[in-house]
């Protein structure tokens, strides 16, 4: 029941500060800068000999997985990465002992991934799960995990699952660090930002109807570029994915480093891009590609941090508050759901049930 809401993504977008709060309830250690997942099953011991973090999703569950894979990389200095579930079955995969797989799903039930996850236990390697709903296919499958605690989501674009999951892998990144080299003083830096990131959730959302007038303006192009680099970029890929899902726009996304290796050509005043710019080592870099777009007449929406310097251009500015590096993807995400949200919208579409898509695909 949407309540008094106009339409299920919203209220489940509405509720993603409090749906942040039940992830991590319990599940953080303040004295020792670590988190306890007690349904991984594994001791410190085996957490240790994990060499290697692969993560399998589909969809958006596999953007947020190459957000969380660069989360374990950076917080535990294990080498990670995401691919897609629907992919990994098909090229005979190598599975390592030492590998840690994750399967990543909100519903359970995507069969893309079960499979991938039987291939997996097939061959010997060890998977747990990132699952929202208790008991599903995908859970039982994998028998111990994380279970997201977002509460039922039924809006085909997922919204507070995906936030759950990024705080889910924040929550397995910061239990893998500390059994290596992680400090407890950045472990307790994390969960401080963990702590108040329901809070800077609240804050992006209360801009909702400023971003409703920049959507509307994007609505009316026929095809837009979503442009982010290193952390920034699954954040670029699942912003692309939400608009084209539910406002059937052309929106396609690129590592703002590539743009000139190709889509520079497309850059028009018809093209919007939206890039997503945190303050860290890259703004530079960033700012100076804007500037490429600037001047090829590109309109630009940016979405950033308070205090990243522009450099005078003319662009529509978001910016949301920043915590702590780690965790700048999930609150750069956000604005990017309202934006999605607001052109379909303004362009009628059925929210809720975007044409030709399932909430949940069960069949191969
Ligand atoms: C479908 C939905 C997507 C979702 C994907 C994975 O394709 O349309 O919104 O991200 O499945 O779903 P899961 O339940 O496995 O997270």
């Amino acid at each position: 029941d949407a309540g008094d809401h106009e339409s299920f993504m919203r209220k489940e977008m509405l509720e993603q500060p409090a749906a942040a709060e039940r992830v991590l309830r319990g599940r953080l250690d303040e004295r020792f800068g670590t988190a306890h997942l007690g349904g991984l099953e594994m001791d410190p011991r085996e957490t240790r000999a994990v060499r290697r973090v692969k993560v399998l999703g589909c969809g958006s569950a596999y953007y947020v997985g190459q957000m969380g894979a660069s989360l374990i990389e950076e917080l535990a200095r294990i080498p990670a990465d995401a691919e897609a579930a629907s992919e990994f079955r098909y090229r005979d995969p190598v599975i390592e002992p030492d590998t840690l797989y994750v399967a990543v799903s909100q519903s359970g039930e995507t069969v893309d991934t079960l499979l991938a996850v039987q291939e997996i236990q097939r061959k010997g390697g060890r998977v747990i799960g990132l699952v929202n709903v208790v008991g599903s296919a995908i859970a039982r499958e994998c028998g111990a995990g994380i279970y997201l605690h977002a509460g039922p989501e039924v809006a085909v674009a997922s919204t507070k699952a995906l936030t759950n999951m990024f705080l889910g892998f924040s929550l397995l990144a910061l239990q893998l660090g500390r059994v290596r080299d992680l400090s407890v003083a950045d472990g307790r830096r994390l969960i401080a930002g963990l702590q108040a990131l329901p809070a800077a959730v609240e804050e992006v959302l209360a801009q909702e109807d400023a971003l409703a007038a920049v959507a509307q303006r994007l609505a009316e192009a026929e095809s837009l570029f979503f442009v982010g680099r290193v952390r920034g970029f699954p954040v670029a890929r699942e912003g692309a994915q939400k608009f084209k899902e539910i406002s059937y726009r052309h929106a396609e996304a690129y590592q703002t480093s590539e743009l000139k290796h190709g889509p520079l050509a497309l850059i028009s005043e018809e093209v919007p891009t939206v890039a997503v710019v945190p303050d860290d080592e890259l703004t530079e870099r960033n700012v100076a590609a804007l500037h490429e777009i600037a001047a090829r007449k590109g309109p630009l929406v940016v979405v950033t941090h308070p205090g990243v310097d522009l450099g005078g251009l003319d662009v529509v500015r978001i910016d949301v508050p920043h915590l702590e590096r780690e965790l700048d993807p999930i609150l750069l995400t956000i604005p990017l759901q309202l934006l999605a949200y607001h052109a379909a919208k303004h362009l009628g579409h059925d929210i809720d049930k975007p044409r030709n898509l399932a909430k949940s695909v069960t069949v191969e």
